[in-house]
């Protein structure tokens, strides 16, 4: 039906006659002519309607926003003074000579252009709609053409696009399932995949080498900006590599995409261990954009009278750690500066003592600060120094145990910098290795940090001898303060991953009833292997700069895992759950 796209008419069609379909973005009338914007996926294309062709006129005028329609006519340069540079079209327009009315439209639940006034709830509702928004289709297209870059760079690296089960069992990746009865197996249940974590390993045992999926995956999560229940990975699995290889293939797919699509070359990407980032940081995913650093002082305070700070200082687990805010950070009130003792409070922090710098030349009496008093001559000196404290700077500190000291002062560094403008226009990547095996869970059992397939770098004896020193093969990437993916070179030995089981306190009965068919594939000759996942989504949004993960998703889900435009979940009749062997809750209660 169309010669070209409305967005992508321009000079080079002048005087030729185009036909182009779509959609009416908006319809002016002036002296006499009518102008519409006419709007599909590529852009706006201005059409003017001329009184002289009475027929054509009076259809133009029954025009409303969102009207579908062709139109045929010629292209002109628009009079000088009414050329548009801000549009791609903007140096032409359209002569209609023919319209056809394909559609017609109610009126939308919301003007395209203010969409800014109406809630996301609305937006979502009639998303279709949203969808049409330039800004949001833009991101769409992006996302396709960063897919694109994604498979062709794979495929030139010799990746095999291979697809595995959504029907499946569970993959322990932390999160809770999403469940699926069975009909035909009543009382038992599917699980939808976390990830393609034990398909892909296995894939690597048949011999596939390089595996690459855009895969689907399931997490029935508390949701955040950046987290939905069902979300994108690029997932990939490779045999007969070692980390450093595998970390450069993968970054090289990041620095491509950046490349080719925003025309950006990402500065080096530096390695650093997990420990260091806790203690530079206080975060395993550094936002190396601020340049502020945690500074460690528990040495010096261990003797000091305020026990606040010399208790964690002389307790093993414990951490007391200076964050300085420079620039005039002297300036905060003690309301602002309240403010931040709030904001500490959710990670466990029971408060937030500082010190401001008048002036550090003069020592003590150039400080101020309620609890100098309690701090000695030796540990303040030592505080500026290793602070490099200027006049006007300001110095928090967290004194507790070492967790909630990191997680706290690490959250602070990006709210402050956030606050005072101290966060740089940059990519900063970096790669985080040598993450712990384990943490310790609130019950005190062990609990992997990233999966319980990932290899130690130690041996079998060390790691039973030594489980919370025990490191492991795993790396994370990490861009601006968010983790765009992680993955570890795997276990692919049986004993090793029975030890693993065992430590996690998954005896060999659990393990063989859970992943028995990855312990029995790697009797049967598994290569060494390993892989990495990256957050589609999150890197989209970082892409694209938007604030939500819903924004670069065409039809995401709510923070409370609901869809409003299907209205899904949603309840199904009782015939449905009888064939599946269930029973309605109400029913249940009925019966009983
Ligand atoms: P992991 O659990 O770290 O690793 O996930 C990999 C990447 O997926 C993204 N991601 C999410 N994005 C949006 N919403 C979510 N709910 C969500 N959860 C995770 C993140 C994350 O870095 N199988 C391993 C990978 C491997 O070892 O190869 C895995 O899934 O960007
Ligand atoms: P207090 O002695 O409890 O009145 O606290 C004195 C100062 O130390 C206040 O500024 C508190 O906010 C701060 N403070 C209390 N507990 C901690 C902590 N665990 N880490 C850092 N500062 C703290």
């Amino acid at each position: 039906m169309r010669s070209h796209y409305c967005g992508d008419v321009n000079r080079q069609h002048l005087e030729q006659t185009v036909q182009v379909c779509g959609w009416v973005h908006r319809r002016r009338d002036h002296g006499g002519v009518i102008f519409i914007d006419l709007r599909d996926r590529q852009g706006l294309v201005q059409v003017v309607f001329n009184p002289d062709t009475a027929e054509i006129f009076a259809k133009a005028e029954s025009l409303r926003s969102e009207f579908v329609v062709m139109i045929s006519g010629q292209v002109r340069a628009r009079p000088v003074g009414s050329v548009n540079p801000q549009m791609a079209t903007g140096e032409i327009e359209i002569i209609a000579s023919q319209l056809t009315i394909l559609n017609t439209a109610q009126t939308p639940p919301f003007p395209l252009d203010e969409f800014s006034q109406v809630s996301e709830d609305v937006r979502l509702r009639y998303r279709y709609i949203d969808l049409r928004r330039t800004e949001i289709n833009q991101k769409l297209i992006f996302r396709a053409k960063v897919t694109a870059n994604i498979r062709q760079y794979l495929e030139a690296h010799g990746f095999l696009d291979i697809e595995t089960p959504v029907l499946t069992r569970a993959t322990p990746e932390g999160a809770r399932d999403y469940l699926v009865p069975s009909r035909t197996h009543q009382g038992s249940f599917f699980a939808l995949p976390q990830s393609p974590q034990l398909f892909k390993q296995l894939l690597m045992v048949a011999g596939f080498d390089r595996y690459y999926q855009v895969a689907k995956c399931f997490r029935d999560e508390d949701l955040r900006a950046d987290r939905q229940p069902e979300f994108t990975q690029v997932d990939m699995e490779l045999s007969f590599v070692d980390e450093k290889q595998l970390m450069q293939i993968a970054e090289g797919m990041v620095r491509t995409i950046f490349r080719d699509l925003l025309q950006t070359e990402l500065p080096d990407v530096p390695v650093m261990t997990y420990a260091e980032a806790m203690r530079l940081y206080g975060s395993d995913k550094p936002d190396l954009r601020i340049a502020l650093q945690l500074i460690d002082v528990k040495d010096v305070m261990r003797d000091v009278s305020f026990q606040v700070f010399s208790t964690p200082a002389n307790s093993p687990d414990g951490r007391v750690a200076a964050l300085c805010v420079p620039q005039g950070g002297v300036k905060l009130t003690r309301k602002e500066i309240d403010q931040y003792t709030d904001f500490v409070k959710p990670y466990g922090a029971k408060g937030l003592a500082y010190i401001k710098v008048n002036d550090p030349a003069l020592g003590r009496e150039g400080l101020q600060s309620p609890i100098i008093k309690n701090l000695t001559d030796e540990a303040l000196a030592a505080v500026l120094t290793r602070c490099g404290a200027q006049a006007g700077d300001l110095i928090f500190f967290g004194a507790d145990q070492q967790t909630i000291v990191s997680a706290a002062l690490g959250a602070l560094r990006i709210r402050v910098a956030q606050d005072l403008g101290l966060v740089e226009n940059a990519w900063r990547p970096l790669w985080v290795i040598d993450f712990p095996m384990f943490e310790r869970a609130g019950n005190g059992q062990w609990t992997p940090l990233h999966h319980p397939f990932t290899a130690p770098t130690c041996s079998v004896a060390e790691l039973i001898a030594n489980p919370g020193q025990a490191l492991s093969r795993a790396y994370d990437l990490v861009l601006n303060g968010t983790e765009l993916g992680g993955g570890s070179i795997r276990i692919h030995d049986a004993v090793m991953q029975q030890t693993v089981f065992d430590l996690l306190n998954i005896n060999a009965e659990q393990a063989q009833d859970k992943f028995g068919f990855l312990l029995d594939a790697f009797k049967f000759g598994a290569p060494p292997h390993g892989g990495i996942a990256f957050g589609l989504d999150r890197l989209l949004m970082l892409l694209t700069g938007s604030e939500s993960i819903r924004d670069v998703i065409a039809f995401p889900k709510t923070q409370t895992a609901a869809c409003l435009m299907t209205q899904a979940p949603a309840k199904v009749d009782a015939e449905q759950l009888r064939d599946l062997g269930l029973r309605p809750k109400v029913a249940q209660v009925i019966a009983e």
